[in-house]
């Protein structure tokens, strides 16, 4: 059975025992070896939008639904991360700074399709977009060891590549945008 309340006290206590992202991983990729108990324990997921299930100065869980075919473009978090998909399907591109370029700009470099079930640890200085390519949500949870809304941070325009300073409204604003889609469906 999975309860928000027990997955969080688990996560944290993974979390004190190694601040690294290695034993939250493991709680997370337990969770989700069982993913309906995760929708159960979640509520299936109705609109895009990013949930948060625990926040504090060195800690954030949260459960991200992705609208049908939704991207987030590039950006970073400054803090390691750990996604474990309970439903659907999230593919992710990295990203790496093209180096010395006056204008930040980054290349890709490798790819990731996660599946339900799936979990994986991204480093602390990876730049990643995620595109949920299904026709219907996607739902995963997002762990970050530190405060995910707090930290200075950077996102890359989809379209020029060009750094530029993260704008937590903005990427509100696409969930938002998904849902407006998927009202007119
Ligand atoms: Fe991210």
């Amino acid at each position: 059975m999975f309860e928000v309340d027990q997955f969080v006290a688990d996560c944290r206590a993974a979390y004190a025992d190694d601040s690294s992202h290695k034993a939250v991983r493991e709680v997370a990729a337990r969770a989700v070896s069982d993913p309906g108990q995760v929708l159960q324990g979640l509520g299936e997921p109705q609109r895009a939008g990013v949930h948060t299930l625990y926040h504090a100065p060195d800690f954030t869980i949260l459960n991200v639904v992705w609208g049908p075919h939704m991207t987030l473009m590039p950006h970073n978090h400054e803090m390691w991360a750990v996604i474990s998909v309970y439903t659907g399907r999230e593919d992710n591109i990295f990203w790496r700074r093209i180096k010395d370029h006056p204008d930040g700009l980054i290349e890709a470099a490798g790819a990731k399709a996660l599946s339900v079930k799936d979990t994986e640890p991204l480093g602390r200085n990876i730049i990643h977009s995620v595109t949920n390519p299904i026709p219907r949500l996607t739902g995963a949870i997002h762990i970050y060891g530190g405060d995910f809304f707090e930290v200075d941070r950077s996102e890359w325009d989809p379209e020029s590549l060009q750094e530029e300073a993260y704008n937590v409204e903005k990427i509100m604003g696409l969930f938002e945008k998904s849902n407006r889609i998927l009202e007119m469906s």
